[in-house]
């Protein structure tokens, strides 16, 4: 691929100039600055709460400003655009409290209204923390029968106000940056992906970097000129798979754990970052345990594809039962009928879902697993399997 010469200016070493001299005009860091008038507002917020009982004072200040609120996290869409008819890229201005740091290859929650109910869901995000400007950006491919993408790349506009869950998740660049790195990825797999590149790009890292990526049709491609960037690195190598038009030489199949030997013979050598479809990912564990390859993977979509019949969900804390399907998780089933339980990435990567299981079974979508009474469950992938009572 060709692409631009990469920058040699390193934005880290701006960033590091503007804080110097910040404090050079202060004496004081921003950081203490920050935490200084995160008191202040404390103070006044403890303050009007006095006066403004029986309401709270957030009852009154998102009147003026949405993003002022201390009770939940929110943001507001300040700018839309479509890289493909599919996919929407949103950059999303935090608001008050929400925590804007974040590792390369992390997630951000997102809380929609849609119906009539808050919808979360988790999406990567796509800049680089080291030129990170204050604004989340992500890009949503929308799904068949998909509730949150579908309603995002059909609807979502400057203004919008949305939730928003802080920044999370394992799936990111270690400190130190592995030598030898393998990226693999496909669709929208890409976002995580794009983010550590760029960090590598931003810090000067990009060292002995491969990466694989798989889309169906060229027109599905996003980040087109990030890996036009990557290739153009001395030590960089970037293989793009079209793998549902005809193809000449350049372009080939599917990518198969098989294949990899042949494509990177170093690979061994290598830390393999793979975030793509269902089979790819169980595909590179078995083989890069077979192999004691170091392999981190980010799954997007759950394979709601089971045995497991459904069956009457009791919320016993809530004294609420609900029915659901053999696909629909115990979260979801609890946020059909108005009950908000804990969640992070809802795809059983961070446990914050964790509930205790106390009466029937249920099937972990994720793992195949049967869990029996007594069992602390996973809500976010778990359904039932017949009639179950969790303890909350
Ligand atoms: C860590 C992380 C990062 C992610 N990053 C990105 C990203 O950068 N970009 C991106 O586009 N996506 C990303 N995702 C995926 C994203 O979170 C959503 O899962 C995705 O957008 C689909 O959400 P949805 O509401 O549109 O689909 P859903 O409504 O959740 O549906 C998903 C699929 O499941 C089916 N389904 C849902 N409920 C049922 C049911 N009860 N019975 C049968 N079938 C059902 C739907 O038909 C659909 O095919 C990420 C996910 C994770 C976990
Ligand atoms: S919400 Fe993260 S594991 Fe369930």
């Amino acid at each position: 691929m060709t692409s631009p010469q990469p920058k040699k200016t390193s934005p880290q070493s701006t960033l590091s100039m503007r804080h110097a001299a910040e404090k050079a005009a202060s004496g004081r860091t921003p950081r203490t600055r920050t935490k200084q008038s995160k008191d202040a507002l404390k103070r006044t917020r403890g303050f009007l709460r006095r006066f403004t009982t029986p309401l709270l004072p957030d009852d009154y200040t998102v009147l003026i400003n949405p993003l002022w609120s201390s009770r939940e996290l929110r943001g507001r869409i300040e700018a839309v655009s479509y890289p493909t008819d599919e996919t929407v890229t949103l950059r999303i201005r935090p608001g008050w409290g929400v925590p804007v740091d974040f590792h390369a290859g992390q997630y951000i929650g997102i809380g929609v209204l849609i119906g009539g109910r808050y919808t979360w869901r988790s999406y990567s995000l796509t800049d680089a923390p080291e030129t990170h400007d204050g604004i989340f950006t992500i890009t949503v491919r929308a799904i068949d029968e998909g509730r949150m993408s579908r309603h995002l790349v059909n609807l979502a506009e400057p203004g919008m106000h949305i939730r928003l869950a802080a920044p999370a998740g394992d799936f990111h660049l270690t400190e130190p940056v592995p030598e030898k790195i393998l990226f693999i990825s496909a669709g929208t797999g890409i976002t995580p992906i794009v983010a550590m590149l760029r960090s590598l790009m931003s810090r000067e890292d990009m060292n002995d970097v491969t990466v694989i990526h798989s889309v169906r049709h060229r027109s599905d491609l996003l980040y087109a000129e990030v890996l036009e960037q990557v290739a153009a690195y001395p030590e960089t190598k970037v293989i793009l798979r079209v793998t549902g038009e005809d193809t000449d030489e350049a372009y080939g199949p599917r990518i198969s754990p098989d294949d990899l030997e042949t494509l990177v013979p170093d690979v061994r050598e290598r830390v393999v970052y793979a975030c793509g479809p269902q089979p790819l990912l169980d595909g590179l564990e078995t083989w890069a345990e077979e192999r004691e390859i170091e392999l981190r993977t980010e799954r997007f979509t759950l394979d709601r594809a089971s045995d497991a019949t459904g069956g009457a969900i009791t919320f016993a804390q809530k004294s609420t039962t609900v029915e659901a399907d053999g696909a629909t998780t115990i979260l979801e089933a609890a946020e059909s009928a108005g009950i908000m339980l804990p969640f992070g990435c809802r795809m059983g990567i961070c446990q914050t879902c964790v509930q205790q299981l106390s009466a029937g079974f249920v099937h972990d979508l994720r793992t195949n697993e049967t869990h029996e009474p007594g069992s602390r469950i996973r809500t976010c992938v778990c359904v039932a399997a017949g009639d179950v009572t969790v303890d909350c």
